[in-house]
Parts: structure tokens; sequence; C-alpha cells
């Protein structure tokens, strides 16, 4: 064998090596189900449609607060969700479930419960967040000045920020 078909040899050794480690690592790097149903791993849709929804939805507040529930779907706010003047609320209900299903006391509102994405005490600068008077919303949508219609409708001047709750509920609005 002349010193050049050495080389040659040589070059097409190292060239086998490289297509030999690309398959056999690529083999031990995609995972087993990969492509079985598509460019993906086959377990892939599944994982995803099994993680947990950061926001509630506001079906899964019914079985706990019926009444409340029922009350919102029958008013005026019907296409209001609780979690548009409650918040996201769901460190409350994974609290609440765990609490019921361990049968432990405790409690899962408030500030001693550990919860932070719940909120009472809604106020009128929630309410004025939709009702302020302002272009844009569809024609009819009920706006209202808070500085004035309360006391227009004949409510005693006062700060209380709690004072719509005075003649409107805010899961029913109708006065
Ligand atoms: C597993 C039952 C359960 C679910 C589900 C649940 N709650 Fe509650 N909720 C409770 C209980 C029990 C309380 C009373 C809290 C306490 O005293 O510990 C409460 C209290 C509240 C309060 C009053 C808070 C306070 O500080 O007094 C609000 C507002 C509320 N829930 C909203 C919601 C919303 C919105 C949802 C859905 C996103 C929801 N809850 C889902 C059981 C539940
Ligand atoms: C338009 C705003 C609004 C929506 C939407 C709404 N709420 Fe309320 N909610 C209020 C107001 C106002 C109060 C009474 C005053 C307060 O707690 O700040 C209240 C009070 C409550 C309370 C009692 C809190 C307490 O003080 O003991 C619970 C429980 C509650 N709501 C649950 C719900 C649930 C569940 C939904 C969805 C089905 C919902 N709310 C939707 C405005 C709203
Ligand atoms: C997330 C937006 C939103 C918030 C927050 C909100 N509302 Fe509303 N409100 C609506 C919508 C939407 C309607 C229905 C408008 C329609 O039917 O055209 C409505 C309707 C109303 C009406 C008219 C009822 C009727 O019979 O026509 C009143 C009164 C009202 N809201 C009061 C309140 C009060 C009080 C608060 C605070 C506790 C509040 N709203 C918070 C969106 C909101
Ligand atoms: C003293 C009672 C009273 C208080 C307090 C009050 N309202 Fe009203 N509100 C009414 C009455 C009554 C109506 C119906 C008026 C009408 O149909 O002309 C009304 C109507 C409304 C409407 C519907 C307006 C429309 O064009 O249909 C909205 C929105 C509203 N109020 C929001 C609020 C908010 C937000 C607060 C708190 C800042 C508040 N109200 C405080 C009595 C009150």
């Amino acid at each position: 064998m002349s010193k050049d078909t050495r080389h040659l040899w040589r070059a097409a050794f190292i060239g086998l090596l490289a297509v030999c480690g690309f398959i056999g690592l690529r083999t031990l790097m995609v995972p087993a189900s990969f492509g079985s149903t598509g460019p993906y791993r086959a377990e892939a849709p599944e994982e995803e449609a099994a993680r947990k929804e950061l926001l509630p939805d506001q079906k899964e507040c019914k079985p706990c607060h019926e009444a409340r529930y029922e009350k919102l779907q029958g008013g005026a706010h019907k296409l209001v969700h609780c979690k548009h003047c409650h918040g996201t609320a769901r460190e409350h209900v994974d609290r609440c479930k765990e609490l019921a299903a361990s049968g432990k006391e405790g409690k899962c509102a408030g500030p001693e419960s550990g919860v932070t994405d719940l909120y009472k005490g809604i106020n009128s600068a929630k309410c004025d967040k939709c009702h302020h008077p302002r272009v844009g919303p569809p024609k009819g949508f009920p706006m209202i000045d808070i500085s004035t219609h309360p006391q227009e409708m004949g409510a005693e001047p006062t700060d209380d920020p709690a004072v719509c709750g005075e003649c409107h509920d805010g899961h029913d609005p109708t006065p």
C-alpha cells in the first residue's frame, strides 16, 4: 500500500468513526417515543395537558360558593368573573381543597391563612376600573362618575370606599 493510499484509508476511518459516533449519540439522546405520533415525544401533549391551570375557572368556585355563583350568573354581572373582583384565587382554591380533604382545622382566607391571591373589601376603585366614564365601551355600557353618582342617588356624603355596597350587590348589581 503506497503512502498516499494509507492517508486515504485513515481519512475514511475517521469519517466512519464520526458517522458511527453521530448515530450512536443521536440514538442515546433522542427520546424513545420521538416520532411515533409526529415530530415530538409522544407523551408531550399529555404532560402539557396535565399541568395545573394557574387561573382557576370560576366553575371551581361553585361547589363551595354555590349561592354567590348562581346570583352572579343570574344578574347583570354574568359576564364578569369572580377573578375580576376577587383575584386569581389559585392559592385560596388549593388551600381550601387541601383543608377539606385532610379534615384539619384551619383557615383558607385572610391574613393568617397565608393565602395572598384572594381579595375581599372590594371598593369603589375596583368598580371604577370598568364603569369609569370614557370613550370606547360598547354603546349603552353603564358608566358613572364615582365622585358624584353616590350622592346623586341619595347617599350621605362619605369617604367610605365601600359606599357602592350601600345600594349595589357586586354579584347582582341592579339597584
Ligand atoms: C374547597 C372550597 C372552596 C373553593 C373551591 C373556593 N372557596 Fe372561597 N372560601 C372557602 C371557605 C371555606 C371560605 C371561608 C374562609 C375561612 O374562613 O377560612 C372562603 C372564603 C372566600 C372569600 C371571602 C374571603 C375572606 O377573607 O373572608 C372569597 C371572596 C372567596 N372565598 C372567593 C372564592 C373564589 C373567587 C373561588 C374560586 C376561584 C373560591 N372562593 C373557591 C372555600 C372555598
Ligand atoms: C363585580 C365584582 C364581584 C364579582 C364578579 C364577584 N364578587 Fe364576590 N363580592 C363582591 C363584593 C362587592 C362583595 C362584598 C364586599 C366585600 O367583600 O368586599 C363580595 C363578597 C364576596 C364574598 C364574601 C366575602 C366576605 O366578606 O365574607 C364571597 C365568598 C364572594 N364574594 C365570592 C364570590 C364568588 C365565588 C364569585 C364568582 C362566582 C364572586 N364573588 C364574584 C364583588 C364581586
Ligand atoms: C370587570 C368589569 C366590571 C367590574 C369590576 C364591575 N362591573 Fe359592573 N358591570 C360590568 C358589565 C360588563 C356590566 C353589564 C353591562 C351591560 O349589560 O351592558 C355591568 C353592569 C353594572 C350595573 C348595571 C346593572 C343593570 O341592571 O343594568 C351596575 C349598577 C354595576 N355594574 C355596578 C357595579 C359595581 C357597584 C361594581 C363594583 C362592586 C362593579 N359594577 C364592578 C362590568 C364590571
Ligand atoms: C344611594 C344608593 C347608591 C349608591 C351609594 C351607588 N349607587 Fe349606583 N345606582 C344607584 C341607582 C338607584 C341606580 C339606577 C339609576 C338609574 O337607573 O338611573 C344606579 C346605577 C348605577 C350604574 C348603572 C348606570 C347606568 O347608566 O345604567 C352603575 C354602573 C353604578 N350605579 C355604579 C355605582 C358605583 C360604582 C357606586 C360606588 C361608587 C355606586 N353605584 C353607588 C344607586 C346607588
